[in-house]
């Protein structure tokens, strides 16, 4: 039964509530426009850094020359684990999913931080640059614990999408390669109340820590409808194997109902403006590493759509072209969600301390839907 009283709006889903302010992205999904603090995504994609980016977030305003050299030399400073860390990714189990690892290593982080339970403004802030700046080296470090392989340290004297890549790779990326790193991560930073986003709010809000609102924001961004959505797409196109299969492949699963990875987004209902320019950088990055074939059963599969569901506002999303660019930058399948959460990390953090800067506890209602005044039945009546 339902009363005005117990369930005044609801709103599965919460598609229709606004639960948060930020200042960080602005979405308009009727238009395809993605801001951070004001500044459309093309041009910082153009013309930012990852750092300057997670700087503007945090700060609401871009840095000067000094701020970003002194900004990046706090970040660098903290690249490196704990030794209790390193020796922990050791005991892992080879085989774990790297999403699960990096919950579990991101949630292990802060029982080496002594400051992990300090709410204060300022161990808040060097906690939210220790989770940016070691995410990628244990990201890097799994990935080369479960192939057997040692360590490679990160390089304070490098950017973190450089040092990530030769952490992960053992040697040095081209700067190419370098570059197409940095868009994905400026591209993936921020994006208004998604879902894990939500998730970290709602832990903060309890008045909880960053790294159990980062644990939860990752277990949550781990669901194939979110950030899991990038490895289903390459799990597609290896499937799909050639360019005159994708026509039968799209239109079975369309007949059949089903969902074709990287397409469609709760808010979006034009083409994903990050959608946009991870299509031409895809093109460019496939083109330079001989993984054309990806890019060109992309391209086909995006034509299919359009036809068929684009006029419902069903378009590529940020996941579809993500898949092409990141193996063509040399990245194993099951790193393209760990790489989505350590480009997300700024955003969540943000939004903690956002949310802390004007905290109510978020604690939505449930509308009860059972019965009432039930007889409770001894257990040898039943
Ligand atoms: N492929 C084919 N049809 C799709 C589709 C897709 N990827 N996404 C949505 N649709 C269709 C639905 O079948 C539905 O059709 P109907 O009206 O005939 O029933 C309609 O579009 C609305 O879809 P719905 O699932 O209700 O939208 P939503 O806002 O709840 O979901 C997503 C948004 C992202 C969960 C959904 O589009 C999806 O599952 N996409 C694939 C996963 C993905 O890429 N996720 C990453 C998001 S960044």
């Amino acid at each position: 039964m339902t009363t005005a009283a117990s369930a005044p709006n609801l709103d599965k889903g919460l598609a229709n509530t606004i639960a948060a302010e930020s200042q960080m992205s602005f979405i308009d999904g009727q238009a395809g426009i993605l801001e951070y603090v004001g500044i459309h995504i093309d041009d910082l994609a153009r013309n930012s850094s990852f750092e300057e980016t997670v700087y503007l977030l945090w700060n609401l305003r871009l840095p000067t020359r000094d701020e970003l050299a002194a900004f990046r030399k706090e970040l660098a400073a903290e690249y490196d684990l704990p030794a209790g860390m390193w020796e922990f990714i050791r005991g892992l189990p080879k085989s774990a999913k790297p999403m699960h690892a990096l919950r579990t290593m991101v949630s292990a982080l802060a029982l080496f931080d002594p400051e992990a339970d300090d709410p204060s403004p300022e161990a808040n802030h060097r906690k939210a640059v220790r989770l940016v700046a070691k995410t990628p080296t244990l990201i890097a470090a799994y990935d080369r614990h479960r192939k057997g392989k040692d360590f490679v340290k990160p390089d304070a004297s490098k950017p973190i999408a450089e040092s990530f890549l030769a952490m992960l790779n053992g040697q040095a990326p081209t700067e190419a390669m370098t570059r197409g790193m940095d868009i994905c991560l400026i591209l993936h930073a921020d994006h208004g109340l998604n879902a894990s986003t939500f998730a970290a709010r709602v832990t903060i809000s309890t008045l909880s820590d960053l790294y159990s609102a980062m644990t939860s924001a990752i277990g949550t961004l781990k669901g194939p409808l979110h950030g899991g959505a990038n490895e289903g797409v390459m799990v597609m196109l290896k499937e799909i194997g050639s360019i005159d299969k994708v026509e039968p492949f799209v239109r079975a699963k369309l007949a059949d109902k089903s969902k074709i990875m990287g397409f469609g987004h709760r808010v979006y209902k034009a083409y994903d403006p990050r959608a946009t320019y991870l299509k031409t950088f895809a093109k460019q990055i496939a083109s330079d590493t001989g993984n054309q074939k990806l890019y060109e059963m992309s391209y086909k599969i995006e034509q299919i759509m359009e036809a068929e569901v684009g006029p419902k506002g069903i378009h590529p999303n940020v996941d579809f072209y993500s898949a092409t660019t990141y193996f063509s930058l040399g990245l194993d399948i099951d790193l393209f969600t760990p790489m989505f959460a350590m480009a997300r990390m700024p955003g969540w953090l943000g939004h903690c301390l956002e949310q802390l800067s004007d905290n109510k506890l978020i604690r939505p209602r449930a509308e009860y839907v059972g019965p009432h005044n039930v007889d409770y039945v001894a257990i040898d009546k039943r």
